[in-house]
């Protein structure tokens, strides 16, 4: 384990705080850090990007980490877990809190010149972060208070995207959204090119405790965070 001072934090919304980091950690999108918040519990979260990580408050560790100020400190290990693979033309489909490891998917890739549609969903408006610094972005709500009343599943489909067109098809959000993406890709027969990352419950995150694994048999932590279409089953 390693320690970090936290340098900044961001309060998107009352309950969604961005961490930055005095440092940079040496990683890529989809990686994920397992950070222990002292006087709480060691948690996994995905890199927003190389010195950040973004939390929703879910439970004790999310609540005290985005009530922080800045100056704290924080003991890092990772980062871990397969980073997505880069392409030329993606699409990357984000739910609520999903656009963490996707935002630093998105910028990675807009650097090196891609290609990038982004389909963004979330409840509400507030939780549609980072709207304004995603290139080429369709909004979607489940209230209707920004862009297409639905979810990102109900868009695509609507706006009759053209899923064979992306070399890669880049998916993190909450289960059902991934769910409903793993259907439609499949019905389409795009599977083979679409990225999930999958979450799940986590102690060790280096493949030794047994607590992620999936009914396949796969190790979210080393086998994932980030998996092929074709390797799992939603
Ligand atoms: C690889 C990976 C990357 C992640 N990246 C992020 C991220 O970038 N931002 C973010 O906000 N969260 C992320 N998470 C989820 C985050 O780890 C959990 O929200 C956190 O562990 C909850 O801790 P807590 O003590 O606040 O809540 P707890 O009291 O432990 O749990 C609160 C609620 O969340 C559920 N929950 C807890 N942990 C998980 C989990 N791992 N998967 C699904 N449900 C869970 C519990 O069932 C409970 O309902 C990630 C998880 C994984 C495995
Ligand atoms: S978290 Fe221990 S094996 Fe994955």
């Amino acid at each position: 384990m390693f320690c970090v001072r936290v340098e900044r934090v961001t309060n998107h919304t009352e309950s969604i705080a961005t961490i930055t980091f005095d440092r940079e950690i040496p990683s890529y999108p989809g990686q994920f850090l397992m950070v222990n918040v002292f006087g709480y519990e060691e948690i996994p979260l995905s890199l927003s990007s190389p010195n950040s990580v973004t939390v929703k408050a879910v439970g004790e560790t999310t609540g005290a980490l985005v009530k922080f100020k800045g100056g704290e400190l924080l003991g890092l290990r990772g980062p871990f877990g397969k980073p997505f693979t880069p392409s030329k033309k993606a699409l990357i489909v984000a739910g609520g809190i999903g656009i963490a490891p996707l935002k630093f998917l998105h910028d990675f890739l807009i650097e090196r010149g891609a290609d990038v549609l982004v389909v963004f969903g979330a409840r509400t408006s507030e939780e549609l972060i980072w709207k304004d610094e995603l290139s080429n972005v369709m909004l979607a709500t489940d209230d209707g208070s920004e862009g297409f009343k639905g979810n990102v599943v109900e868009l695509i489909k609507a706006k009759n995207i053209d899923l064979s067109r992306f070399e890669r098809i880049y998916c993190c959000g909450p289960k059902p959204m991934l769910r409903g993406l793993f259907r439609l890709f499949k019905a389409e027969g795009v599977l083979d090119r679409a990225e999930f990352l999958l979450e799940n419950y986590m102690r060790c995150g280096i493949g030794l405790c047994g607590s992620c694994v999936l009914e396949n048999g796969l190790r979210v932590c080393v086998d994932g965070a980030v998996f092929r279409g074709n390797e799992i089953e939603l």
